[in-house]
């Protein structure tokens, strides 16, 4: 079929469809943090890629945890702690049907992505990478895709091969199929890169890795917030989820796993709560998951990380996803019409992640003429040296947007950066 080319009004009347759809400033109601001012002007929080904002229901539901219910879980007979558990178990099970794991016990609560990458290194990888072996990452992973992996190859003596990006940020599939040998123990790979914003396929990695039997982790941090996530459509093996990138509070997040690999890990913190018995000679391990949680977890932000699956449950997220696009497609386009910026990350597909440099200015001086304007960005390496090392940058000047932004704040980015401009010329 020929696509035709949609007029002015028709792709007007689209972005109009859409604003209707999705009613930010009622949204918006929903973050407290949103309502203050920052050095006297409202607050523009863009900055969510390193953390989201908390909806009023996670804040409540932490609280009533605290003045109601706070006990220790699982080991109690007492009423406190059955509620306890009960909303903590409660809070696996939203988390299994957000990413629709086939079961509960795939799903390891961790304090985040740099935990649940951990976890698998330590109980997966320190068991299965021998010398010689190889794995796989990409060159635009987080560092914890990529240190962990590094210290694992250090130890075994294997070797860590990365799947490079052209200079839009997207990665190269056919430099993927030239890495994947027989060696190759693990394949390591974003939803979404941090720095550059873009959308990886990584249900297509998924295959082309599975097709040599090869497994693959999928750093999620950044996608979970973004995207819809079927962990059993992307067949992947593994998906590590930050709950404070979702909207929960820091300490809290997810590491799935399919069932037959976790029960075949070793336990990664050894502890209370993870055994089955213990004697001086010999200990044996509880099943999954509570073999990957030993001692007292982070009850109250996982019980808040349910309470944020409810609030995405509750809104259309599709239209939310909809609205991101044409927010950060409204900036990327305005963004780049002030001489001196360029846009670092221009893949096809992207979600939220609008990082620049602004000619010689460094990035660290923007961050902080938007801060004297209540704009909260993020400069620096992003923990992703190896993009900066690609793109030839010391470092990025990062919006990152959410749901609840609004163009007006786009907009205060623009004005913003001008100013900038005018400061340094
Ligand atoms: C893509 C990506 N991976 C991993 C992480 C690490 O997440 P956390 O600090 O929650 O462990 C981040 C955090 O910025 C990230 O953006």
């Amino acid at each position: 079929m020929i696509a035709t080319e949609k007029t002015t009004e028709e792709n007007g009347a689209a972005q109009a469809a859409v604003a209707a759809a999705w009613d930010v400033e009622r949204v918006r109601e929903d973050f407290p943090v949103l309502g203050q001012t920052v050095n006297g002007k409202p607050l523009v929080y863009l900055d969510n890629a390193a953390s989201a904002q908390v909806p009023r229901i996670v804040i409540e539901r932490g609280a009533k945890y605290l003045r109601e219910e706070h006990s220790n879980i699982h080991r109690g007979v007492h009423y406190l702690s059955q509620r306890a558990t009960s909303a903590y178990e409660g809070a696996r099970e939203k988390a299994r049907r957000f990413i629709n794991a086939r079961e509960a016990r795939e799903c390891i609560f961790v304090r985040g992505v740099t935990e649940g990458i951990n976890l698998v290194m330590n109980a997966y990888g320190r068991k299965v990478v021998r010398e010689g072996d190889e794995i796989i990452v990409s060159e635009m992973e987080h560092h914890s895709n990529i240190v962990p992996w590094q210290m694992l190859c250090e130890e075994k003596g294997a070797r860590l091969r990365v799947i490079p990006m052209n200079d839009d940020g997207e990665l190269l599939l056919d430099e993927f199929d030239a890495l994947l040998n027989e060696r190759t123990k693990l394949v390591c790979v974003g939803h979404v890169s941090n720095a550059l914003g873009t959308v990886n396929p990584v249900k297509e990695i998924t295959a082309r890795a599975h097709k040599l039997g090869v497994p693959v982790l999928v750093d999620g941090a950044q996608g979970a917030p973004h995207l819809k996530v079927d962990v059993q459509d992307l067949d992947c093996d593994f998906y590590a989820v930050s709950g404070h990138k979702m909207f929960a509070p820091t300490g809290s997040g997810v590491l799935y796993g399919k069932a037959h690999l976790l029960e075949e890990m070793n336990p990664f913190i050894g502890g209370g709560s993870m055994i089955r018995t213990v004697t001086f000679e010999r200990s044996t391990y509880a099943a999954i998951p509570d073999k990957f949680e030993a001692g007292t977890p982070a009850i109250a932000s996982q019980i808040g990380l349910g309470a944020a699956i409810d609030y995405l449950n509750s809104i259309d997220r599709a239209a939310a996803q909809r609205y991101e696009q044409e927010l950060l497609a409204y900036a990327t386009e305005r963004l780049s019409s002030i001489e001196g910026v360029r846009v670092i990350g221009t893949a096809r597909e992207k979600a939220s992640v609008l990082a620049f440099v602004l000619g010689d200015v460094h990035p660290h001086d923007v961050g902080t003429i938007l801060d004297q304007e209540g704009i909260a960005i993020r400069a620096g390496h992003h923990c992703a040296q190896p993009v900066m090392q690609h793109f030839r940058v010391p470092a990025t000047a990062r919006a990152s947007f959410a749901f609840y932004n609004t163009k007006a704040e786009a907009d205060s980015l623009v004005a913003a950066v001008q100013k900038v401009v005018e400061v340094f010329s």
